[in-house]
């Protein structure tokens, strides 16, 4: 997964001539910051920081968003969304990742409460080849005082809600629910108090009433508990600037996120027979696999197919974390 061309080349175009060390240090400094919980609300202080982040982390938010929208995409292939509404849109990644999976797309609305990464994302849209892009509408908007979330067939959230306060975060989750005609996309990092997070707005949505599209394959008790925690993975490439400002070895990396996509009406295709969600890489042994399921029943299944069973190791085989089976 890499950004789309349009995207590298504006954001190669705001990095260029910036010190190379400064940028760095800023990278460093965001995901330290990024990695102590809710430490403070402003992450991106500076314009050193919005540079770090369009560098190091627009990237890896960019895939998992591209992931998550395209799993949408295969359950409900009806849902054909013509609008999006995008809450801490930050500088658009999820607007970039959206028009990318949703051709039917015909309208995006950015919330941001941060007047320069507003400047920054329409800078980058501006350097679309799709004019939905460079027409993004963006509202400056601090998410504590919305009143009114703007209606639309996608709400999403990625990497955003977990910056308010839990009370916050519950206000703005209803509003949310409200706003989505068809879908709500919830994002977070792939951490135990991300997770969390997602759990708990996993209990205020089935409450709702909500039907979860995914990940989870049953609304039941989530059977995740002790020390561990739900969540998945997607793989990215990372530029030579990307590689070094990390100081990096390989050239990809793998950013680990939880997610929650709540719907209006269940779709047909979700409604089809599945027997459970991969969770963590399946064990590939020779002529054996072994992996642990999220059943429908909802408990964690531990599952081994061997080659006796055919048809079903061959197809097994090809599956990965996160799939469902
Ligand atoms: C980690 S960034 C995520 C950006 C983008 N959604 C993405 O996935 O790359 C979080 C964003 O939420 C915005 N944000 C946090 N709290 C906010 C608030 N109270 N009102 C508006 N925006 C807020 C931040 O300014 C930032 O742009």
């Amino acid at each position: 997964m890499t950004l789309p061309t349009n995207l590298q080349r504006a954001i190669d175009s705001e990095l260029s001539g910036m010190s190379q060390n400064m940028l760095a240090d800023a990278v460093d400094g965001l995901s330290k910051r990024y990695r102590e919980p809710r430490a403070q609300r402003h992450y991106m202080a500076s314009n050193i920081d919005r540079s770090a982040y369009i560098a190091c982390r627009m990237p890896a938010t960019y895939a998992v968003i591209c992931g998550v929208l395209a799993e949408i995409q295969n359950l409900y292939p009806e849902i054909d969304p013509k609008t999006l509404v995008d809450l801490g849109s930050g500088p658009g990644t999820a607007l970039w990742a959206a028009v990318e999976t949703f051709t039917s797309l015909e309208k995006l609305t950015a919330l941001e409460g941060d007047a320069q990464l507003i400047d920054l994302g329409k800078r980058l849209g501006s350097s679309a080849e799709e004019q939905i892009l460079k027409d993004a509408e963006w509202k400056h908007q601090d998410l504590c005082q919305l009143v009114n979330c703007p209606s639309a067939d996608i709400v999403i959230a990625s990497y955003a809600l977990g910056e308010l306060s839990s009370e916050m975060q519950l206000k703005l989750l209803a509003q949310a629910w409200q706003s989505a005609g068809k879908a709500l996309v919830l994002i977070e990092p792939g951490t135990p108090a991300g997770f969390k997070r997602i759990l708990d707005w996993r209990s205020w949505l089935i409450e709702a009433k909500a039907n979860i599209l995914a990940p989870c394959p049953h609304e039941k008790v989530c059977p995740m508990s002790g020390s561990d925690w739900c969540h998945f993975s997607k793989r990215l490439s990372r530029t030579s600037l990307h590689r070094q400002l990390k100081s990096a070895a390989l050239g990809h990396e793998d950013e680990k996120y939880s997610y929650i996509v709540a719907v209006k009406q269940m779709p047909q295709v979700a409604l089809q027979a599945t027997r459970g969600r991969i969770l963590r890489h399946p064990q590939k042994h020779s002529g054996h696999l072994e992996m642990t399921l999220c059943s429908i029943d909802g408990t964690l299944e531990k599952k081994v197919i061997s080659r006796r069973d055919g048809d079903l190791y061959k197809k097994a085989r090809k599956l990965e974390w996160g799939d469902l089976i």
